[in-house]
């Protein structure tokens, strides 16, 4: 999570700048509006010639096209000034980086006049320069850890750079807040998707405790780490049994961030499935596309980067996280279907797939974390194939039992740009999960409605009179290569801003 300086603000140009960014809006008659000043006349050939009209996303990049105080100019066509949204201008920044990446550019000066004055005034000049920010500085990212260093990206990543010239001291001071804001948000995305990418050689429970430890503590966090032992004096059998086939041992972290001088602070618990890998344990997978699921703590590592965005930002509430480290895999000691086990709140468990692992992870350390009696608790989880099946890529699922937080939860989503859609939790989904030789099973006989069923299995596990909501990530954690400041492949690290927006406006 190194400290990203992708966007600065100034209040003069001084250096080398590569090239002027200019956002460029459409007419109705969906022409290109050259904008006022000095690129009017090169806006108003493009239109007249037919070569940019605008449309949202278009690109045109001129080399010595430009006066001072650069010789390159970016046209990014904006599309019509009515449809303009922060979505929109996080997808411009990005496909505005990805453009002068490819072009070998560093310094770039955004016309801010340009992407503050069109359209609705209902997105203030900050709201626009942030989200325009965001999409810019989350496109970098890079997972290059393991390549050879002739092999690595040339250096460009650090070289690109972002500027804003504001008018006056005071002006800076204002949207130098927002930019430090991005920058947060921008690195601890980074430490999200670094965690879920890493392969599970390396990113053992172990492995990713120790990181926990040392971002948490770095930031103000009080950190506690359960070993398997004390785990199992916490009673936790269901997250112990998933871990009993593998080599490597288990961990639970819990984070903790108070805020400073509030007494009555309220609680936000979240709690993140962290299934380091997932080989389906006896109940092998299938070999298709199984290198995926190193993948299957992004639910953990999701709530890592919301945690530290919240003390970072000094959020007025107390959170507490609890990640969930251990490996799911299938030798000697492993369990077996029809094993049963006791969860840490007493209730037991006959395994009938060991595949469905995510739940009896999350309802230990569910369980766990409402020790701290919180207002309002979030997990977060890669839980179920089916989610893909039933939502696809454009939004994550949510679950829960209370539908005020639920709302919040999809509100801050549209806020964010990360869309989240509720499914139902009907009692009958319960009948599903009744077991013949225990109090529940952890997978019913056939494939239905599996998303729900998993989060069903949950709700057994909140205590009476919990607010709790499930965010199911399975197809959005992850190859998110259609959004624009998502990376191609790997983690997309969805949903942290979005859970950060939701514990700040909690
Ligand atoms: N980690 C998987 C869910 C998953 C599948 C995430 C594909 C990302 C991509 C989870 O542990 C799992 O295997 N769930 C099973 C549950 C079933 C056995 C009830 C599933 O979805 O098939
Ligand atoms: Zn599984
Ligand atoms: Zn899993």
């Amino acid at each position: 999570m190194a400290d990203s300086h992708l966007l600065e603000v100034r209040t003069s140009i001084s250096g080398q700048v590569d090239t002027v960014i200019v956002a460029v809006f459409q007419d109705s008659g969906k022409k290109a509006i050259p904008p006022q000043g000095q690129y009017q006349d090169i806006v108003e050939k493009l239109r007249k010639n037919g070569t940019f009209t605008a449309s949202f996303g278009s690109i045109q990049f001129i080399r010595f096209g430009g006066v001072e105080p650069a010789e390159n100019v970016l046209f990014i066509g904006m599309g019509p000034s009515g449809d303009l949204s922060p979505e929109k201008l996080r997808q411009a920044g990005a496909f505005v980086a990805v453009k002068l990446k490819a072009e070998k550019c560093g310094l770039s000066l955004l016309d801010l006049k340009s992407v503050t004055e069109a359209g609705s005034s209902e997105i203030s000049a900050h709201q626009r320069i942030k989200a325009f920010g965001e999409g810019f500085a989350l496109s970098q990212y890079r997972f290059d850890k393991y390549r050879a260093k002739e092999s690595k990206d040339s250096g460009t990543i650090n070289q690109l750079r972002l500027v804003v010239i504001a008018e006056d001291k005071k002006e800076k001071a204002a949207i130098q807040k927002e930019i430090d804001r991005v920058n947060q948000v921008v690195s601890a995305v980074a430490l999200t998707r670094d965690w879920s990418n890493e392969p599970s050689n390396f990113g053992t429970p172990e492995y990713f405790a120790e990181e926990a430890k040392s971002w948490g503590r770095k930031n103000g966090l009080k950190v506690r780490v359960l070993t398997e032992k004390d785990a199992a004096r916490e009673k936790m059998g269901l997250f112990l049994g998933v871990g009993k086939g593998s080599e490597r041992e288990s961990r639970v972290v819990v984070l903790e961030y108070q805020p400073k001088n509030k007494k009555n602070a309220k609680t936000v618990a979240l709690v993140g499935k962290g299934v380091t890998f997932d080989s389906g344990g006896v109940s092998l997978k299938a070999g298709l596309r199984m290198e995926d699921m190193k993948h299957d703590m992004t639910g953990a590592a999701t709530v890592m980067g919301a945690i530290l965005i919240a003390s970072q930002w000094q959020v007025p509430h107390r959170v507490i996280a609890v990640l969930a480290f251990v490996e799911n895999m299938p030798d000697g000691d492993a369990i077996q279907p029809g094993n049963v086990l006791t969860s840490r709140n007493g209730k037991t468990v006959e395994v009938i797939n060991t595949d469905a692992e995510g739940r009896l992870v999350l309802a230990d350390a569910l369980d766990l974390v409402q020790d701290f009696e919180p207002d309002a608790v979030i997990d977060v989880a890669t839980l179920t194939g089916a989610v893909s099946i039933a939502l696809g890529k454009h939004c994550c699922a949510v679950l829960g039992n209370e539908q005020t937080l639920i709302d919040a939860l999809c509100r801050s989503g549209n806020h964010t740009g990360e869309r989240i859609w509720q499914l139902p939790l009907f009692d009958e989904y319960l009948e599903d999960l009744k077991s013949d030789y225990a109090d529940l099973k952890n997978s019913a006989n056939d494939t239905l409605g599996g998303t729900i069923r998993g989060a069903m299995f949950l709700k057994q596990f909140v205590r009476k009179n919990v607010k709790w909501a499930h965010l199911d990530i399975a197809s959005t954690g992850y190859n998110m290569g259609h959004i624009p400041y998502y990376p191609k492949k790997g983690a997309s690290g969805a949903f942290v801003r979005t859970l950060a927006q939701f514990i700040a406006d909690f």
